[in-house]
C-alpha cells in the first residue's frame, strides 16, 4: 500500500492536544492543502483565520459573551469542557464559508467545498505527524459568533473550530466501520423509473 494509503487510512482525531503545533512551514503546508478542496465555480469560499498561543483559549471567552449577549447563556459544563478542550491546544483554525457572491453556486455547495478543506488539512496534518479536531461546538451557531471572530456578517458564515496540535496521551487506533454495509451496487434495471 502507498505510504499516502496509510497516511488516509490511519487518520483519526485527537481532541486533546498540545505543543508543538505546526511550525509556519507545515501550516503553510496544510493550508495549501485547503486550496486542493473541490470547489465547484472556482467561488474559493474558504475564509480561515488562526488562533495561537494565549488567544486559542480566549476563543471560550468570546462564546460566553456572545451566548449571554443572545440570551443564551452555556451551560457551565459545557463552558468547563471547552475551557478543558482548549487549554494547551497550540493553534485553531477558525473555519468559514463565504458563498458565491452572484447566487450561480448553491450556498449549499460552498459549505461543502470549505468542509472538503478541513478533511484535506485533517489529513495534511496527519500527514505531518500532527492531530486534528473538528468541532462546531462553543457557539458555533450563536447569530453574533463568526462577527465576534472577526468574520463579515453579511457573506461569512462561521462554521466551527479546527484544533492542531500533538496528541497529550498516545492515541488508541480508532475502530472504523466496514465501508460494504454503506455501499451497493446500482444498475440500470432496478431503477424506479
Ligand atoms: C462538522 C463536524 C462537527 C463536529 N463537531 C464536533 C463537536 O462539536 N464535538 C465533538 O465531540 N465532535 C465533533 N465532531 C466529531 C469529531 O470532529 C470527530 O470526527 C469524531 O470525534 C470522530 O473522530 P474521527 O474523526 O477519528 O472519526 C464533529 C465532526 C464534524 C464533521
Amino acid at each position: 500500500m502507498s505510504s499516502v494509503m496509510e497516511t488516509l487510512l490511519s487518520r483519526q482525531s485527537v481532541k486533546f492536544v498540545q505543543s508543538p503545533g505546526p511550525s509556519d512551514a507545515q501550516l503553510d503546508l496544510i493550508l495549501q492543502a485547503a486550496m486542493r478542496a473541490p470547489d465547484h465555480g472556482a467561488v474559493h469560499p474558504w475564509r480561515f483565520a488562526l488562533a495561537q498561543g494565549a488567544d486559542v483559549p480566549a476563543l471560550v471567552d468570546v462564546a460566553v459573551r456572545i451566548a449571554q449577549a443572545e440570551g443564551k447563556p452555556l451551560p457551565e459544563h459545557k463552558v468547563a469542557n471547552a475551557r478543558k478542550w482548549l487549554a494547551r491546544v497550540p493553534l485553531v483554525i477558525l473555519l468559514a464559508c463565504r458563498p458565491d457572491p452572484n447566487g450561480r453556486i448553491r450556498v449549499e455547495e460552498s459549505r461543502l467545498s470549505v468542509a472538503a478543506a478541513v478533511m484535506n488539512m485533517l489529513n495534511a496534518a496527519h500527514a505531518l505527524g500532527l492531530h486534528g479536531f473538528w468541532s462546531t461546538g462553543m457557539g458555533t451557531y450563536l447569530d453574533g459568533m463568526g462577527e465576534a471572530l472577526g468574520f463579515d456578517p453579511l457573506d461569512e458564515h462561521f462554521m466551527g473550530y479546527l484544533a492542531i496540535g500533538t496528541p497529550i496521551d498516545a492515541p488508541h487506533p480508532a475502530q472504523r466501520p466496514d465501508h460494504r454495509a454503506f455501499v451497493r451496487a446500482w444498475r440500470m434495471d432496478q431503477a424506479a423509473v
